[in-house]
């Protein structure tokens, strides 16, 4: 303990320093050290104020998150949490917060519990616990809008977003920034608030006091919650939790809170995005390519394509200061592709996301060229030009020629083989896939495609580029799809068979939008374009077994020039809004078509919506498990939270099916196998965890994803 907590001393201040690493995250170990020190300052007559900080990178990032599980698995019951040594700080000599880095969670409700808080211009402060599905545990909601009153309050308890050291200030979070030496500062600023009289905050109640305003606030808060963080149950608790402060008694308050973090604590919710938050810590390690596999440095780099995924890897590489190349093969395209890049920036402009100045500085750094004349500078290349074997192999032996020998080669293909693609090079070990998803500059999700011979400097370096970038990058293996789209390539289908067999487009979406996906898989269909899959389908359909059953409707559509949204048309019609808009027509049509094929028609409930399209999916991603194609399920349920608008609060596919049972869902699959055929073969994976009575998030492959 004497190391997680030190008591030192200059002079008359105590100093109580929390050196936990990484992150000093307050475990029950720490919370008993910072106890005990308190305690001991307490007892010095010597003492006149204490300075609580942070050793290390970070003040506090807040509770232990892996105490969580211990709490909901009955091993530990922790019932007070922290309250009991905030009251302790709070009822003792005048004590003052040093923050740099982070103050959040239970790091924030640590620092409101004591007197004064001053911080370094570049720490921040916040309460995300509802980003983890609970809500503030330790007083949280009753201190905070004692001291940044309600509306900034609900906001942060809310929504989960930090806030700035100065915007802190601003508001009466922090009462001094300290520029330069924290310590120092923080030790100045002791001694001048030592000999008053230190406020609690839990008795500061002039900032509760507009009770006209109460109704209007919560009630937009709650309106507001609704809509932005649709399904989940700890925001609206968080709201709930912060009204409570202008109704109830600080203690009340606070039992109030409790409460309610514990009903959110034990909800699956809160599980889950306890699993999305590991999880996407968890994608960054990789069993063969180690943390200390040396990268390669990336200072510039080349898009080869300047179509929408070229146009959009550029702006990501510009937006993380890295200057692009952009290539395409003549001028009209390369003059469109600018034209787009400009119009994308420009919307970012007016959503008041970036400045003009930001934008001209970004733009700056894009170069657009017709040749490979330049290729010999860059660092690295990303290909996305159109999908095709032939043209890839083409570009890619150029690139063999223009690249400097330790360049990285990097394809954005969605469906090819990244080994026949390095075959084109003398340097399959340079070749790497790397799947953006579009928007580019926009979505999170960065999938790393592993090719047989991909050199592991390579994935070390590209899963060290995906966080500069701002994104997650998940490595998988090289297969048809790789693992998003080989897996969404089933739950699309199983969409088209129900619309087939009696369900309407709109019937089918609501189902999988109220299940929590951000948009129905036939509206993101027409989204994407419909005559992307269509042309795939087509080229591969003599790979198709005749005896197994093919959507049919999706591709009728598409010979009618139905393609989505770019035609005005897809499985809905959209207004000059873009907006979807259901259509008697199509309806129609999808009916006759079906009837002519003999397809029986019927009433369709939206659990099976739900159950067939989700099912189909997770289904397959146990296949991609058992082949480590994926590392582990984590990394699936990652890549579908973060790539395909999966619900985060469900966790991803594959530990919502962890959260069912296996052996519920597996006995589902064995229905629909008896029902409709083949294409529900369950995966073995499937069966035996089933059999076995285990989850898919004990199970690890780990093995290289190299397939
Ligand atoms: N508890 C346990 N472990 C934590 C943690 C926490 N609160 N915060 C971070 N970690 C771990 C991470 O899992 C990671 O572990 P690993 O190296 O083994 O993978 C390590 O610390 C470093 O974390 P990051 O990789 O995320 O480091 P970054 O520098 O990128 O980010 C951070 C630092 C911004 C602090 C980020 O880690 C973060 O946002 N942490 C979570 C903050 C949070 O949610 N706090 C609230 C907790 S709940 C709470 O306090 C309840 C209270 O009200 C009672
Ligand atoms: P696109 O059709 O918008 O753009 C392709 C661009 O490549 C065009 O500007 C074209 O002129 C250019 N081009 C063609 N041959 C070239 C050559 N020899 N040299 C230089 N430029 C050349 O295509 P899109 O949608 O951007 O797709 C590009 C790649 O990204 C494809 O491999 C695709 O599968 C993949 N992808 C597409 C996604 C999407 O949603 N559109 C998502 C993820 C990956």
């Amino acid at each position: 303990m004497a190391d997680l907590v030190e008591l030192t001393r200059d002079n008359q201040i105590a100093i109580v320093t929390i050196n936990n690493p990484p992150v000093n995250a307050l475990s029950p170990a720490v919370a008993q050290g910072i106890a005990h020190a308190i305690d001991q300052a307490s007892r010095d007559d010597s003492i006149k104020a204490v300075v609580l900080m942070g050793a290390g990178r970070t003040f506090v990032a807040g509770a232990d998150i892996k105490e969580f599980d211990k709490i909901t698995s009955g091993q530990t019951s922790r019932a007070a949490g922290l309250l009991p040594l905030l009251l302790q700080i709070e009822n003792g000599k005048p004590a003052v917060a040093a923050i740099h880095g982070s103050a959040f969670g239970g790091g924030l409700e640590l620092a409101m519990a004591t007197h004064y808080r001053v911080a370094a211009p570049a720490s921040q402060l916040g309460q995300p616990e509802v980003k983890l599905g609970i809500i503030p545990g330790a007083g949280g909601t009753q201190r905070l809008p004692r001291l940044v009153g309600l509306a900034k309050a609900v906001e942060m308890c809310a929504e989960g977003n930090p806030i700035s050291a100065r915007e802190a200030l601003t508001l009466g979070l922090v009462d001094r920034l300290i520029e330069g030496n924290l310590s120092a500062g923080a030790l100045q600023f002791a001694r001048e608030i030592s000999e008053r009289p230190a406020p609690k905050t839990r008795e500061r109640e002039e900032k509760l006091r507009q009770p006209e305003q109460h109704e209007p606030l919560f009630s937009g808060a709650r309106e507001r919650v609704r809509a932005k963080q649709r399904g989940m149950i700890a925001p609206l608790a968080a709201v709930d939790a912060v009204e409570a402060a202008t109704q109830l008694s600080f203690e009340e308050g606070c039992q109030l809170e409790q409460k309610l973090f514990r009903k959110c604590l034990f909800s699956d919710q809160s599980k889950a995005l306890i699993h999305i938050f590991f999880g996407e810590r968890e994608v960054a390690k990789i069993p063969d390519v180690p943390k200390e596999t040396p990268v390669l440095p990336i200072n510039s780099v080349a898009v080869v394509g300047a179509g929408t995924m070229g146009g959009g890897i550029a702006m990501v590489f510009a937006n993380a200061g890295i200057p692009v190349l952009l290539k395409d093969a003549d001028q009209p395209a390369l003059v469109r592709g600018l034209a787009t890049i400009e119009k994308n920036y420009q919307s970012s402009i007016k959503r008041g996301r970036f400045t003009r100045q930001y934008v001209d500085e970004r733009l700056k750094l894009i170069q657009p060229t017709l040749s490979y004349d330049d290729f010999g500078k860059v660092d690295m290349v990303v290909e996305a030009v159109f999908e095709g074997i032939a043209l890839k192999k083409d570009v890619f032996a150029q690139l063999d020629r223009a690249c400097r020998k330790d360049a990285i080669l990097a394809s954005n293909t969605s469906t090819l083989n990244i080994d026949e693609i390095a075959s084109a090079t003398s340097r399959p070990e340079s070749v790497i896939g790397t799947h953006f998803f579009s928007p580019a500059n926009v979505m999170r999700l960065l999938e790393i495609v592993r090719g047989q011979r991909t050199g592991k400097q390579m994935i070390a370096t590209c899963m060290q580029l995906a966080k500069k970038l701002g994104k997650i990058g998940v490595l998988v293996g090289n297969c048809r799809g790789f693992v998003g789209n080989r897996m969404f390539h089933h739950y699309v289908r199983e969409a088209v068979f129900l619309v087939e067999e009696g369900a309407s487009p709109q019937a089918v979406d609501q189902a999988l939008y109220d299940f929590g996906m951000a948009l129905g898989p036939l509206a993101t269909g027409d989204l994407a374009g419909l005559d992307v899959g269509w042309r795939i389908r087509k080229e591969y359909r003599h790979l198709e077994n005749p005896a197994v059953r093919q959507p049919i409707v999706g591709d009728r559509l598409c010979e009618l020039g139905r393609y989505g949204q770019k035609t005005g048309a897809g499985w809905y019609r959209y207004d000059e809004n873009r907006r979807a808009i259901a259509d008697p027509e199509v309806n129609d049509l999808i009916r006759k078509w079906a009837i002519e094929a003999g397809i029986p028609q019927r009433e369709i409930s939206a659990t099976e919506i739900v159950e067939r399209c989700i099912y189909a999916l997770l289904n397959e991603g146990a296949r991609i498990l058992e082949e480590g194609v994926a590392l582990r399920s984590a990394d699936i349920d990652i890549i579908y939270v973060n790539g395909y608008g999966f619900p985060s609060y469900r966790g991803g596919p594959m530990w919502y099916a962890d959260t069912v049972g296996v052996k519920n869902v597996y006995q589902r699959v064995g229905d629909f196998r008896a029902r409709h055929g083949e294409l529900w073969e369950p995966a073995p994976l499937l069966r035996r965890l089933a059999e076995e009575n285990r989850t898919f998030a004990g199970f690890s492959r780990l093995q290289p994803a190299t397939v």
